[in-house]
């Protein structure tokens, strides 16, 4: 029995499941999750001394890979200065408007004031109460399949966890907040425009991740995030683009940077933020149109907390992060991205598995099987994949020393410390992989 298994025992006794998010307790790729200890660049290295190439990153934040020393140093300045203080600190004045400027393509910013939180989750429940709140209507639509944390009202048809345990929202949300949540397929405006014809009047908001990544990656049909700009516009009701996972990693000004870049066609009123902008630390953000966040307390009746809120140790790591993450440094991840999704789907080929590499700017995934190798553009198509070949995949990669994510729904997160021998470690495993995953048989 190796430490990583002694632990996770001992884990499962007092933690439930032994984990402090599903995922993590590799349900759907079976076996025993790692216990991790350190990680440094783009290595992460477990109890039992065993170091890996590390694709899941944190789940995005790492962009540097871990343990800059900058972030570091920035960290430990900032906790020498006093761990909290509930107070407002000049950093978080100072994050604030380092997003506002990043967060700007041809003059034009849809952040123009920014509230700091502390998890992706927060950032997306206050977005939808501060729509309800800003229109007065009562109504939101989502996307099948995307995921914006775990709040009641945006569980229903989440992707990534809970699409991992196969859970079609969870127990505990009344039906009666369900109601409130409308659930129309990603890339169907037709179906978006029956809901408006239907319910226009009621609807608040429409939440949109500003490219899916938590069904696998899902990127929006060229337009799509246009007109959902043009429709809830003219509906009345506000669009909010999560940018929790894309802001900060696929471009300098996230998702809305990319699509925007040469020319601005469409601008949400509200966008959420997390991940990068903590750089590993618990920071994410809510930002938008100027007179839609003053409804937020104290100026507003739409009332938000947070005793952690722009912690200054977490803001420190996020800061630190913002400003290293420069042009250079996307490109590094561009690269990376470009070397493992050309690898990855050679080596399946190779072995003769049908896939399609799903990629939004340097988040990719693949969805596995003949049904679906054409691309994939909504969750019943991924959820039609035959994704019991990805465990054997997942599991030969893990003991060749690389830590890919533990679901098929999940994108791979590349990082800028990605050298030369740590990629050479994943090019060598591709094809035992290929061949595992050639070799799998779909549960009875
Ligand atoms: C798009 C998106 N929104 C919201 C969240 C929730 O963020 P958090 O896990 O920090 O609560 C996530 C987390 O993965 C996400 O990917």
């Amino acid at each position: 029995m190796n430490s990583s298994q002694d632990l996770f025992d001992r884990a499962q006794a007092v933690i439930p499941g032994g984990v402090n998010s599903p995922v993590r307790a590799f349900g759907s790729v079976g076996g025993t999750p790692r216990m991790m200890v350190s990680a440094r660049g783009p290595y992460v290295t477990d109890v039992d001394g065993v170091e890996y190439v590390d694709l899941v990153n944190s789940w995005g934040p790492a962009i540097l890979g871990h343990a800059h020393p900058r972030v570091v140093q920035a960290v430990q300045d900032a906790a020498a200065r006093g761990l909290g203080f509930g107070a407002t600190t000049p950093g978080e004045t100072e994050l604030a408007e380092l997003v506002t400027a990043r967060v700007t393509a041809n003059g034009v910013s849809p952040v123009e004031k920014l509230r700091l939180v502390s998890t992706g989750t927060e950032a997306t429940m206050t977005a939808i109460r501060l729509a309800r709140g800003y229109t007065g209507r009562d109504l939101l639509v989502k996307f099948a399949g995307h995921y914006h944390g775990h709040s009641d009202s945006l569980l229903a048809e989440s992707g990534s966890g809970v699409a991992t345990l196969s859970l079609p929202g969870s127990a505990g949300v009344t039906e009666a907040t369900a109601a409130q949540t409308l659930v129309v397929p990603y890339n169907d405006l037709e179906a978006l425009r029956e809901v408006f014809s239907t319910h226009g009047d009621r609807i608040a908001a429409v939440i949109t991740e500003a490219a899916a990544a938590n069904m696998g990656v899902v990127p929006p049909a060229p337009g799509f995030n246009a007109a959902l700009a043009r429709m809830t516009r003219e509906n009345g009701s506000l669009l909010i683009a999560d940018e929790v996972l894309t802001g900060f990693r696929v471009s300098a000004a996230g998702w809305w940077g990319l699509e925007n870049r040469d020319g601005v066609e469409w601008t949400p009123d509200l966008v959420t933020f997390g991940k990068v902008i903590g750089g590993g630390l618990p920071v994410a953000a809510l930002g938008g149109r100027g007179d839609v966040m003053d409804h937020l307390a104290p100026l507003g009746p739409v009332y938000q907390a947070g005793t952690l809120s722009g912690n200054p140790v977490a803001v420190a790591a996020g800061l630190e992060t913002l400003k290293l993450a420069d042009a250079g440094v996307y490109s590094t991840l561009d690269t990376a991205a470009d070397i493992l999704t050309w690898a990855v789907s050679g080596a399946l080929d190779d072995a003769g598995v049908p896939h399609a590499v799903q990629r939004a700017g340097n988040l990719f995934s693949f969805v596995f099987g003949e049904a679906v190798a054409g691309g994939v553009s909504d969750y019943d198509q991924v959820r039609s994949q035959e994704a019991w070949r990805y465990p054997p995949f997942f599991h030969v990669m893990l003991d060749a020393g690389v830590s890919l994510p533990p679901s098929v729904y999940e994108a791979w997160f590349v990082s800028a410390a990605m050298d030369e021998p740590a990629i050479r470690r994943i090019l060598a495993a591709l094809p035992d992989a290929a061949a595992a995953a050639v070799r799998a048989t779909p549960p009875l």
